[in-house]
């Protein structure tokens, strides 16, 4: 089990080439199941998701092949309608199969994604869409069986904005004759760039972005060509790494209104924030004292509840008082204790986090609970006096490639060993 070492008081400074977005990569290559035409997907991440996904589409019968940050996939055999628990177990995004195996075969029997750290992650929001639209759907020995031989396009209204939901029903319908109109549809930047993917595959996709979508169905859809967007997750991580160590960061290659609400934050928090859209770079410089700001996750274009863990480290050394209230899942304040042993002042009532600035973290051995939590450890740690001895890394390899390499260059002393 690999361990990463910090020593904490450096200030970062230097440039980030932001990666391709692991949220976005993960919808479109599993969208590639709805064609036996050859598909290549560039600027894929390099991850553990994504080496998932990747095994995922080979087991049910698509060829894979990676070059560097490009995915290339094509027909191997007649697509197979099960995605056993072995992958979907080690990866929640794999119920996203269910869309395409069901829009091609007419049937799937894809494992019930458990919960995880974070809360229960149901999936009825999916089941409810797709038995609208005419599947019958049956639970069985821990599996969703769906058999769905006559759908018909309808409108469907989803409870709450739930991202995989909107993705899912959105590739189910691309192949479902008559018209299906999402309501109160997700609205994240991965969505309009899956439907970009599906549109650049003959769909006809209409309002991705917005909570409104309309899919017309096709008889069937062919290869297509893709660049998949920046992460805005990792970009965001940056940003509050130079935040938080009071350094001068620069991202490039990063989308600046997917990050809207972060730079909005920020700036009220006192951190400069400059802008350049014409060449996609956003530079933070983080000097000065910083204010408490209070926030609250909720759907996109909100402040996203994948950097609440990490603005909730920047918190904890800025003098003053902050709350954070977690609006998306229902336990994703795991990070706290670990912050907590770290000496920050931090209490939870409920789903909100009271949150105390104090002048000094000190290191101390840490554990990552799920990816996010990981990350906003790692940026205590880098403000933290003395060592910082983070257990559980492999976590973090799910969702960013290359950070230790990535801080060591912006000046972190930060290692990672084998142990
Ligand atoms: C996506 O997860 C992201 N994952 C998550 O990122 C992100 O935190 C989340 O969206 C919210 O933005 C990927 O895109 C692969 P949801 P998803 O369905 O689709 C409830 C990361 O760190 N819900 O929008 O699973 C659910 O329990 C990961 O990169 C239902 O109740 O999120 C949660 O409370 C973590 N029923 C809320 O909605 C459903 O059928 C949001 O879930 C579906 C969801």
């Amino acid at each position: 089990m690999d361990k990463i070492i910090i020593k904490g008081g450096r200030q970062l400074s230097g440039t980030v080439q932001v990666s391709g977005s692991k949220n976005a990569a993960l919808p479109i290559l599993i969208a590639t199941l709805l064609t036996d035409g050859e598909c290549v997907v560039r600027n894929v991440p390099e991850l553990k998701d994504i080496e998932t996904v990747i095994a995922l589409l080979g087991v049910l019968g698509k060829q894979v092949v990676r070059q560097g940050d490009t995915v290339q996939v094509s027909a191997s055999s007649s697509l197979y309608a099960e995605a056993p628990y072995e992958i979907v177990r080690r990866m929640r995004a794999s119920i996203l199969v269910m869309g395409p195996l069901v829009a091609r075969l007419k049937r799937a029997r894809v494992s019930l994604p458990g919960g995880c750290v974070i809360g229960r992650r149901p999936v009825d929001i999916h089941l409810k869409g797709f038995s609208t639209l005419g599947a019958d759907i049956t639970l069985r020995e821990g599996y969703i069986e769906v058999q769905a031989n006559h759908l018909r396009g309808r409108d469907l209204r989803l409870t709450f904005p739930s991202v995989g939901a909107t993705e899912n029903l959105m590739m189910v319908a691309t192949l479902t004759s008559g018209t299906t109109r999402l309501f109160n549809a997700a609205r994240e930047p991965e969505i309009e760039d899956l439907a970009r993917f599906l549109n650049g595959m003959g769909a006809h996709v209409q309002g991705a972005g917005t909570s409104r979508i309309t899919i017309v169905g096709v008889p069937s859809l062919h290869g297509a060509h893709h660049r998949v967007i920046p992460d805005r997750i990792e970009a965001g991580t940056y940003l509050l790494a130079a935040a938080i160590t009071q350094g001068r960061i620069t991202l490039q290659g990063v989308e600046p209104p997917h990050l809207t609400a972060l730079l909005q934050t920020l700036r009220k928090a006192g951190v400069q924030v400059l802008i350049d859209a014409s060449s996609n770079t956003i530079t933070t410089d983080g000097k000065g004292r910083l204010r408490p700001v209070t926030i609250k996750t909720a759907p996109y274009p909100s402040f996203p509840t994948d950097l609440q863990a990490q603005w909730m480290a920047l918190m904890a050394v800025t003098a003053g008082v902050s709350r954070i209230t977690e609006q998306i899942f229902e336990d994703r304040f795991l990070h706290v204790s670990e912050l907590v042993r770290m000496g920050a002042d931090i209490h939870t009532e409920g789903n909100t986090a009271i949150i105390r600035g104090v002048k000094v973290l000190c290191g101390a051995p840490v554990m990552v609970s799920d990816l996010r939590a990981g990350a906003a450890l790692i940026l205590a740690g880098l403000v933290a006096k003395g060592t910082t001895v983070v257990h559980r890394v492999y976590h973090l390899d799910r969702g960013y490639a290359a950070l230790v390499p990535q801080l060591c260059a912006l000046g972190a002393s930060i290692d990672r060993i084998s142990s």
